[in-house]
């Protein structure tokens, strides 16, 4: 199962963004903050604050949008996290979800074998143990009674609920091949180096498809290439520059039990090449494994060629956190406006947290009432922020560092035409806009509809 450790870069272009800048953005301005904080944190778990939480849902609304909503061939799911602990054994979970573990017999820091490049600790150079299988499965027990009857597991991939709704969904949906199951939701694992920020975490978000084609050769090879496509495109699409993503197919030692072929959508963090994205061939392995174990039939009724088979699945899984983390360090940015430095976040105005600001220029004369007016009828659509407080630069600096794409500036002039400025937050310029007209042109600059 071992995924392979980001590798560092060693060419290309010098890039202003470190992980410590990210870091530290996200803490100052509520993006994200270290779990339990007060209490010294909890081993890599994080806590999405005001703005992360908006990202966060705006991130699932995109792929949601794309992988759902405007397709007429991908149903939704919400399956439970604790799933019947049979489903892990069929799913090959239980015997092969695990990492290879060596622990440093001097300073007892614990290692993935396969992170290892020489047969020492990384750390102080000391000697280290044998490996042995680790499972990744968080465990825990349901009802009162603690013993292996009552063992459940907290699910480590969201797939094994689309997989084992096979049944009810074909009954239900009247879904023709090929259609995709998509659903979001957390996942834990219990990995043994997390790390890298959100990259690597014990409890994540994860929105996986599970697209089910023929049993053919053909039609396999075909929509897998289509996926890899879309999904790469998805990337660029809301704002990662093409050239810090690639894709990377594993070798068949890297591929997990249920794969027959993986390709990684891999994005250029600033701590090296790592993945985002898998798209697997799973084939017919889960329904296999799961007909067999639960004695269900498990197949599709072709109506066309009057016959039943298993389907096989193409399977494009991403993290929530992942990209959320690549949209944050590709839309970090650095420069000077009227002579002064500024952060700017140029996220995509589909992902920014808050979508506008609204500004009275002055703290009187009627100008907060009337912004206050503005704001009201703004929240109604968009996530709005609201700011008097400090000179009009420094407020727009405020919103430019957590990606505020756009500025409503109340002035006198409102006051007497009932227009307002709107500031851009990448070029900085300004157009007067009057008032009736500002939702309209609000949302054809944010427009989902790109
Ligand atoms: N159902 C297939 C599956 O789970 P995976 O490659 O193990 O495949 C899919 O996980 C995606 O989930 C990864 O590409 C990554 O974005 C995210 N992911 C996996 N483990 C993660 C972790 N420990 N922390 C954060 N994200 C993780």
């Amino acid at each position: 199962m071992s995924e392979p450790q980001p590798r560092e870069e060693t060419s290309g272009e010098k890039r202003a963004v470190t992980m410590e800048k990210i870091v530290n953005l996200c803490k100052r301005r509520g993006i994200i903050f270290p779990s339990s904080d007060i209490y010294g944190g909890l081993g890599s778990t994080y806590d999405y604050g005001p703005l992360g939480v908006e990202l966060k849902r705006n991130v699932k609304e995109a792929w949601w949008r794309e992988m759902v909503q405007t397709r007429a061939d991908v149903i939704g799911l919400d399956s439970a996290i604790l799933q019947h602990p049979r489903v892990w054994e069929a799913s090959g979970h239980l015997q092969n979800f695990t990492d290879p573990l060596v622990d440093c017999k001097s300073c007892k820091q614990r290692f993935r074998a396969t992170d290892l490049t020489e047969p020492r600790c990384p750390a102080c150079g000391g000697e280290i143990t044998e490996s042995r299988q680790f499972n990744l499965m968080f465990k825990t027990f349901m009802g009162p009674v603690e013993d292996t009857a009552s063992t459940v597991y907290l699910r480590p991939e969201t797939a094994q609920g689309i997989f084992a709704n096979f049944e009810n969904l074909v009954d239900t949906q009247r879904v023709k091949l090929p259609f995709g199951v998509a659903q979001i939701g957390k996942s834990f694992r219990n990995e043994i180096t997390p790390g890298n920020f959100i990259f690597r975490t014990r409890e994540f978000e994860q929105m996986e498809m599970e697209f089910f084609v023929k049993p053919d050769p053909a039609e396999e090879e075909r929509w897998f290439h289509y996926w890899v496509e879309e999904r790469f495109n998805w990337f660029a699409k809301y704002g990662i520059k093409r050239e810090h993503l690639r894709l990377r197919e594993h070798a068949a030692e890297e591929l997990a039990h249920y794969s027959r072929g993986t390709t990684d959508i891999e994005y250029r963090y600033p701590f090296g090449w790592g993945e985002l994205e898998g798209i697997a061939r799973r084939g017919s392995y889960d329904l296999d494994q799961h007909a067999k174990h639960s004695g269900r039939d498990l197949t599709y009724f072709d109506e066309e060629a009057k016959t039943r088979y298993r389907p096989w699945v193409i399977e494009p899984a991403v993290g929530v956190d992942r990209p959320l983390l690549a949209f944050l360090i590709d839309a970090y940015d650095e420069d000077v406006v009227e002579g002064e430095e500024r952060i700017v976040l140029r996220l995509d105005p589909r992902l920014a947290p808050i979508k506008v600001a609204v500004f009275p220029l002055l703290r009187k004369a009627g100008q907060p009432e009337k912004a206050q007016e503005v704001m009201r009828v703004l929240k109604r659509r968009f996530m709005v922020a609201y700011d008097q407080a400090g000179s009009i630069g420094r407020r727009y600096r405020r919103q430019d560092e957590i990606g505020t794409p756009f500025g409503v500036t109340i002035d006198h002039q409102t006051m007497e035409d009932d227009t307002v400025t709107l500031r851009d937050r990448d070029s900085t310029s300004q157009v007067r806009v009057a008032l009736n007209a500002l939702l309209e042109e609000l949302g054809r600059r944010i427009g989902w509809e790109r």
